[in-house]
């Protein structure tokens, strides 16, 4: 790192704190229709920050959903042009009750600053921010071409992205995506994670009559709602783990040796994943390690269930209705769809007699994975080391980024998945926190990455 970028960072370092809560302030969850102008705020927030560092075409742009920022810097002829794609919406707060503060006002406890989107993935967003404004501040201009593409609707399955992408193709021209919006490795290790899993994610509505009926009147006679969904889910899973949805394992790559020898190198404390979960055992599917089943196998979970009387007390009722939310995180080359169809078979199959049964798509996306030795991972392991000060390690999360598998097909761009939140960060969780020492150094790995990227071979 040079030292007039040092000295700007150190010079600014307030102003920088500041601006991280300031973003964090703006309430932008995605899926709750109530917080929509919440989330054009935050899109208008990061526009600003754009256009005030120098970054041109800035825009604020319509998808149908929440709006797409874009902005892009383009004069280093012949460096590199990376597409930088972040999600500036968060999750949901609840169960409020269990935050230490309000989500929306951060602080700062120790090295963590606390705070919905202090992680995933504002906080990651915002090192782009900082790392872009430090580099055109004391260099007046970038090592290599930047195109900025921060989407509002990444928690709610990235609905409206792929038309932007595929309605923008032309100026999206690019060489790679780099993506900030993983974690590090148990422990803090820095990590590139190579693999995340896809997702489909679905909700079954299972009705019977108009209203709900007086269990000892009708109780026997008439089919109950609620124990046919439990029938039903109970029939998606069987107890050795493996789903038994028909054609569900159809099109899962199988773990080669050298996948599973890569998943058994990782320095992974099995015990200490569990105890600090305060679980009596960790379970899944037979014959995979925990680190496989979370990484590179196929699940099938509950998310919610709901239905009939939830308040204090007895009701004797028959419910109407009842629901479930169900998700699958899939890996390549499952596709979201097509498991959707073969789901929606099956649980019409085992729908027991006397109630119909809706099984809806609420969205979905593909798996995706990089390879190691791309020079784009390598330049990126070298900035990581040059900066945090170790090798990373390179692995396979199980989380989704739908956008990742749509960059690889729409833009044809390898992507890079470089993201620096600790893996107790608690996303999607109350407390969510990011490390600001990871915040901080994140910034140098960024400027770091660019002008590694900057020096490969063209
Ligand atoms: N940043 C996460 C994805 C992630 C999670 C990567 C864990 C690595 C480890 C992202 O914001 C996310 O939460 N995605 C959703 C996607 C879904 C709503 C379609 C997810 O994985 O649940
Ligand atoms: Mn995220
Ligand atoms: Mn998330």
């Amino acid at each position: 790192m040079t030292d007039a970028l040092e000295t700007y960072l150190a010079d600014n370092a307030d102003r920088r704190f500041s601006s991280y809560l300031e973003f964090l302030r703006i309430p932008s969850i995605s899926g709750q229709p109530e917080y929509a102008a919440a989330c054009r705020e935050a899109a208008t927030w990061v526009a600003g920050q754009l256009g005030a560092m120098g970054v041109e075409h800035v825009e604020v742009a319509e998808t149908g959903g929440h709006p797409v920022v874009y902005g892009d810097w383009l004069h280093a002829p012949d460096a590199p042009t990376v597409i930088v794609y972040g999600h500036y919406d968060v999750q949901p707060v609840d169960p409020i009750e269990l935050w230490e503060t309000a989500p929306f006002e951060p602080f700062l406890k120790g090295d963590r600053v606390i705070g919905r989107g202090s992680a995933d993935d504002k906080g990651q967003i915002h090192i782009h921010l900082r790392a872009t404004e430090a580099i055109l501040a004391t260099r007046g201009g970038l090592p290599v071409n930047l195109r900025f593409v921060f989407e509002g609707e990444e928690e709610s399955s990235s609905i409206h992205l792929d038309a932007w992408l595929e309605a923008n193709r032309e100026r999206l021209t690019a060489d790679l995506a780099v993506i900030s919006d993983t974690g590090f490795f148990e422990g803090n290790r820095p990590a590139i994670t190579i693999g995340l899993r896809g997702i489909c994610y679905v909700q079954v509505d299972v009705a019977t009559t108009a209203v709900d009926l007086h269990s000892g009147g009708f109780g026997g006679a008439v089919q109950n709602p609620a124990n046919a969904l439990a029938q039903m889910i109970a029939a998606l899973k069987g107890p050795d783990g493996r789903i038994r949805v028909p054609g569900f394992y159809d099109d899962v790559v199988a773990l080669t040796q050298a996948d599973r020898a890569a998943f058994a190198a990782l320095p992974y404390d099995e015990e200490a994943y569990r105890t600090a979960l305060g679980l009596s055992a960790l379970v899944g599917e037979a014959g995979y390690s925990t680190l496989e089943r979370r990484g590179a196998r196929p699940t099938l979970d509950v998310n919610g269930i709901w239905g009939g009387f939830q308040g204090d007390g007895g009701k004797t009722i028959i419910p109407a209705h009842a629901h479930a939310k169900i998700s699958c995180r899939l890996v390549p080359d499952q596709e979201p769809r097509t498991i959707f169809e073969l789901l929606r078979g099956y649980v019409l199959e085992v729908a027991p007699p006397g109630c119909s049964v809706e099984v809806h798509y609420l969205g979905g996306g593909r798996p995706s994975l990089t390879p190691i030795d791309h020079p784009a991972t390598q330049a990126a392991a070298r900035a990581l080391e040059a900066t945090f000060g170790v090798a990373p390690l390179y692995i396979r999360d199980g989380g989704s980024i739908p956008v990742c598998a749509s960059f690889e097909k729409i833009l044809g761009l390898p992507v890079v998945l470089l993201g620096f939140t600790p893996p107790d960060a608690n996303a999607h969780a109350p407390n969510e926190s990011m490390s600001l020492a990871n915040h901080e150094t994140a910034i140098r790995t960024v400027v770091a990455y660019w002008d590694e990227l900057a020096s490969l071979p063209r």
